[in-house]
C-alpha cells in the first residue's frame, strides 16, 4: 500500500544513501561497538498521550534507544513532563492531526495513549497515513469504532496492537494449554469480576467551575473534548477521572475488561455475542427517588453476555461480569477458603467446564485449574512459554510491536503479536457489548412524573450487521454522536 511504503522506503533511503555516501566509509558493526543500532534500523516513534499510562508505553516503546522517539503529542505539558524531559529534541505538538500531517515522512510508528474517546480518531488518521499503531485499551470507545480500526489496520497494512499487555504473559500461554489438553472439559460458564471502578463513579455532574490549570489553555481543553460533547474543564474529568463519564470513558468495564476478558476471550476462541442483559447499581440520597445520572457510568453492575459454539469449545457460553465490589460466590469445587482469581479476590477469571474450574487474576496472573477428580494444578515455577520478550517491561508487549513494525505488515512477528486489531478489536467489541447494555439500562422516557425504562431488556445482538435487533433505540449506543469536525472516517 501506498502510506506504509513512506515509513519504508525512508529507512531504505536511509540505508542506500550511507552505503553510496560511504563507499569509504562503512564501518564495521563491530567497531562502533556491541549493541550499536544503525540509525537506519531504528522506528522513528510518536506518542499521541504522553502522560499518565502514555509515559510507560512510549517508554517501553523506546526500548533504551533502540528506537527514535521524534514527536510528543499531549495536551497538558505539565502531565507529560517525563516524556519532555527524557526527549528533548523531540517536536512538542497538542494536535495530533497536525502532528502527524506536518511530520507524515519522519514518524513511522504511534503510541495512542489519550483517554478512551480520543483513541478511535487518533488511529484512524495515523493509520491512513500507513503508520503502525499502539492503541491502549479498551481499543476504542464505542462498538463501531472497533471494527473500523480493525478493517482499517488491514486495508492499510499497518502493524497494530492494543495495549491489554498481560496478553503477552506466560500464564495466558499456560491457560491455553489446560484448556487445550481438555483439563476441564468444555466451558459453559464464565465469571469475570473486578474491583473498579476506584475512582469517582456514579456521582451527579460537576456544576461547579474550578480554575483550568494555566498549562492547560483552551485550545487544549477543545483539543481533550475531541469528538465529546463540549464541556467546561473539570477535575473530575483530567486527568484520569474521565473514566467515569460516558462522554469520555467506558467505566469499569473499559477499565480491566481487556484485561480480564481476554483469557477466556482467546482460551475458548470466542468472537462476537448473541445476546445481553444487564442491571447496575442505585444510589438513594433521599427515600424512593434513586439518583438518575444517565451521564455517569453507574457504581456497579452485573451483566451477562451469551456467546455460540466456536471451533475450540464446543458449547455455548454464558460469561457473567461484575464490578463495583460485587464478586461470583466461591463454586462448590473451589475450597472454601481460598481466594478466587487472584490473592485477595479483588480481580479475577473463573472458567466452568464440564470437567474443572480454571480461574485467573487480572492479566492471566495466578493462573489455577480444580478438576473434577480432585487434582488441583498451579503453574510450575519454572514454566516458559518460550517468549524471548518474558523478562521486558510489561512482558515486552510493546516491543514485540516495535519489532513487528520493522519486519513489516503480514511478517512472522506481526502474525505472533497478542493483541493485533484483528484479536483486539473483536475483544473490545464484545467489552463494549457491556456498556451498550448498560446505558440502554439507564435512559429513562418521562411519562407523566414517572420514568420508564424500556431498555432494561435481554438484548438480542447481530454481530455482522453491528445491530441489537430486539430493541432498536440501543443501538444509537452501538456509536457515539461525533462533535462537528471530528468524525471517524
Ligand atoms: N494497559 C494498562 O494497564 C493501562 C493502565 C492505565 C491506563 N490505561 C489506558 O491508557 C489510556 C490513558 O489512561 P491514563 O490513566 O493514562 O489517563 P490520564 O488522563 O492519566 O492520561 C492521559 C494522557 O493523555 C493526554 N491527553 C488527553 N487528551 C488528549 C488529546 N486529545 N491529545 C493528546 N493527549 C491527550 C492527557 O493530558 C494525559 O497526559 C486509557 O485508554 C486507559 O484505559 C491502560
Amino acid at each position: 500500500m501506498e502510506p506504509i511504503k513512506k515509513s519504508e522506503s525512508r529507512r531504505k533511503f536511509i540505508k542506500t544513501t550511507a552505503v553510496a555516501a560511504g563507499g569509504l566509509m562503512i564501518v564495521p558493526r563491530h567497531v562502533l561497538g556491541k549493541g550499536f543500532i544503525p540509525p537506519s534500523d531504528k522506528l522513528n516513534l510518536a506518542s499521541i498521550g504522553a502522560g499518565g499510562k502514555g509515559w510507560g508505553d512510549i517508554r517501553n516503546a523506546y526500548n533504551g534507544g533502540a528506537e527514535n522517539v521524534v514527536a510528543i503529542c499531549d495536551i497538558d505539558s505539565k502531565r507529560c513532563s517525563n516524556a519532555i524531559e527524557a526527549w528533548p529534541k523531540a517536536k512538542f505538538y497538542n494536535d495530533f492531526r497536525v502532528m502527524l500531517e506536518e511530520m507524515k515522512d519522519t514518524i513511522d510508528a504511534v503510541t495512542i495513549s489519550t483517554p478512551d474517546h480520543v483513541h478511535g480518531i487518533a488511529a484512524m488518521t495515523a493509520m491512513q497515513l500507513g503508520k503502525h499503531v499502539y492503541v491502549q485499551k479498551p481499543l476504542t470507545h464505542n462498538i463501531y469504532e472497533a471494527r473500523k480500526l480493525t478493517e482499517a489496520a488491514r486495508e492499510y497494512k499497518v502493524v497494530s496492537q492494543m495495549g491489554n499487555q498481560g496478553a503477552s504473559n506466560a500464564e495466558q500461554v499456560q491457560l491455553q494449554e489446560w484448556f487445550d489438553k481438555g483439563l476441564i472439559g468444555k466451558v459453559h460458564t464464565v465469571h469475570v469480576w473486578t474491583n473498579r471502578p476506584v475512582w469517582p463513579q456514579g456521582i451527579p455532574v460537576p456544576t461547579d467551575r474550578p480554575v483550568r490549570p494555566e498549562q492547560i489553555t483552551a485550545k487544549d481543553w477543545d483539543l481533550f473534548i475531541g469528538p465529546a460533547k463540549p464541556v467546561d474543564y473539570h477535575p473530575l474529568y483530567h486527568p484520569f477521572k474521565w473514566r467515569g463519564w460516558w462522554n469520555f470513558g467506558t467505566g469499569a468495564l473499559g477499565d480491566m475488561g481487556c484485561h480480564l476478558i481476554d483469557p477466556p476471550f482467546r482460551v475458548l476462541g470466542l468472537g462476537y455475542p448473541t445476546e445481553v442483559e444487564c442491571s447496575v447499581g442505585q444510589v438513594f440520597t433521599k427515600d424512593w427517588d434513586a439518583e438518575y445520572i444517565p451521564e455517569g457510568c453507574p457504581p456497579s453492575s452485573h451483566v451477562q453476555i451469551k456467546f455460540p459454539k466456536t471451533a475450540k469449545n464446543k458449547s455455548e457460553v454464558t460469561m457473567v461480569w461484575y464490578d463495583g465490589g460485587i464478586r461470583p460466590f466461591h463454586p462448590d469445587l473451589i475450597p472454601a477458603s481460598d481466594d478466587i482469581g487472584e490473592p485477595g479476590s479483588a480481580n479475577g477469571v473463573m472458567m466452568i467446564g464440564t470437567k474443572g474450574i480454571m480461574t485467573c487474576g487480572v492479566y492471566g496472573l495466578h493462573p489455577k485449574v480444580y478438576r473434577k477428580n480432585g487434582e488441583v494444578i498451579t503453574m510450575p515455577e519454572n514454566y516458559t512459554s518460550g517468549s524471548k520478550y518474558l523478562k521486558m517491561p510489561e512482558y515486552g508487549h510493546q516491543v514485540a510491536w516495535t519489532d513487528a513494525c520493522k519486519a513489516g505488515f503480514g511478517s512472522a512477528e506481526h502474525r505472533n503479536l497478542t493483541s493485533s486489531f484483528d484479536y483486539s478489536g473483536p475483544l473490545t467489541e464484545t467489552v463494549l457489548m457491556g456498556n451498550l447494555a448498560i446505558r440502554s439500562y439507564q435512559t429513562a422516557k418521562m411519562m407523566g412524573e414517572e420514568k420508564h425504562f424500556e431498555g432494561r431488556k435481554r438484548l438480542l445482538w447481530d454481530g455482522n450487521n453491528m445491530r441489537i435487533t430486539n430493541y432498536d433505540a440501543a443501538n444509537r449506543f452501538v456509536t457515539r454522536e461525533y462533535r462537528e469536525g471530528w468524525k471517524l472516517i
